[in-house]
């Protein structure tokens, strides 16, 4: 199969009209489509990213009230969270109604909704009469893809279309949040913050972040998010100690000779490669750069890259979360972290 890549909406929507998948651009990450309704396209979705098992789906849908005939018994908090983040970087848990099928919920009684932010996205789910669900448009277990390009590296030849609307401008994944009772729970951190959703809903949130997909047994699933490159995360300095003998690229923030100095700057042969997501230390700037940072250093040939640990505060916290998900050590006898998978 040919992939094109172009910002087409009507032939992205009648692809998708037709059960066949299209690539999307979302303010996250880019997403690989297809009809919820119809069990051939979702299945169609997991075939494509060698997704090793099923794990459910987002439904995207072009507003809040297009998302009521899929969602029933939605908490107040979930209204509340909707008025102030949608369109936007979020996503709700919430109780199904039969309209949603099962291969899109794995059997799960709650639906993941989602009301991206994306002009062209936007526009294309306005012009179709169904959801769509969508994952990001990765082969199952590397980085998400924050650009068309992206996109055709893991998926080139296996779908028709990449609907490209650019880069992603938030970077990391929606913030994902789901309701027991009266309790409100963040599920996986995003660009939307515990404090943000705590000051609209008017009481603490619970962070109950678990690992992305889950394992068939302990130890099988290889790590998410994962360059091929090993990768460590933590204190630049302990990491660039431990890791000197090979050849290692360090990313950070701040400008070149900071993050040198950050890494303790004594070196015999020569400064190891660095690479600032951020010469002004923005937070955002990070997690807009992160994935393509990553893809690139995957590429480069590194035998580990450093990374070091950012503020634990707003999208700081996604940024960290996909860092120590991406996390896999390189082999080194005798010491306790060879070989460790998260
Ligand atoms: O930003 C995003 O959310 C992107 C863009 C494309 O919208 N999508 C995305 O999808 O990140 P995916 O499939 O890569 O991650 C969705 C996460 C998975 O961890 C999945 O287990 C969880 O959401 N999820 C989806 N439906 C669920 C459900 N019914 N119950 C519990 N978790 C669910
Ligand atoms: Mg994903």
């Amino acid at each position: 199969m040919i992939t094109e890549t172009g910002s087409d909406i009507n032939r992205a929507a009648s692809l998708l009209q037709q059960g066949q998948l299209v690539a999307i651009p979302t303010e996250t990450v880019y997403g690989l489509a297809g009809n919820a309704l119809r069990d051939d396209a979702v299945l169609s979705i997991y075939r494509a990213k060698e997704r090793p098992h099923f794990n459910p789906l987002i439904i995207h849908l072009p507003s809040w009230e297009a998302v009521a005939p899929y969602v029933a018994g939605v908490p107040e908090a979930a209204h509340a969270l909707a008025r102030a983040f949608m369109p936007g970087p979020l996503t709700l848990l919430l109780p199904r109604t039969p309209l949603v099928p099962d291969l899109v919920t794995a059997g799960s009684p709650k639906v993941a909704v989602r009301v991206p932010g994306h002009p062209l996205t936007h526009r294309l789910l306005q012009a179709l009469d169904f959801p769509l669900a969508a994952p990001s448009a990765n082969r199952f277990g590397y980085v998400s893809p924050v650009t068309a390009a992206h996109v055709a590296e893991g998926l080139g030849g296996r779908i028709p279309y990449i609907l490209d609307g650019g880069p992603c401008e938030v970077g990391v994944e929606s913030t994902i949040v789901d309701f027991e009772g009266d309790a409100v729970i963040i599920r996986r951190t995003g660009k939307i913050s515990a404090a943000q959703i705590e000051s609209v809903c008017g009481r603490p949130v619970l962070m109950q972040t678990s690992a992305d997909d889950h394992p068939v047994a302990p130890g099988m699933l290889k790590s998410h998010y994962a360059t091929t490159t090993p990768l460590v995360v933590g204190s630049l300095a302990v990491l660039n100690r431990r890791y000197g003998h090979l050849n290692r690229l360090l990313i950070g923030w701040g400008s070149r000779e900071e993050l040198l100095a950050q890494a303790g700057a004594d070196y015999n042969d020569g400064a190891p490669d660095v690479l600032t997501l951020s010469p002004s230390r923005s937070i955002d700037e990070v997690a807009r750069r992160l994935f393509a940072a990553m893809r690139d250093a995957d590429a480069a040939g590194y035998e580990v890259i450093l990374a070091q640990r950012f503020p634990d505060a707003g999208i700081g916290q996604a940024v960290n979360d996909r860092l120590q998900r991406a996390q896999h050590a390189p082999e080194e006898p005798g010491s306790p972290e060879a070989g460790e998978v998260k």
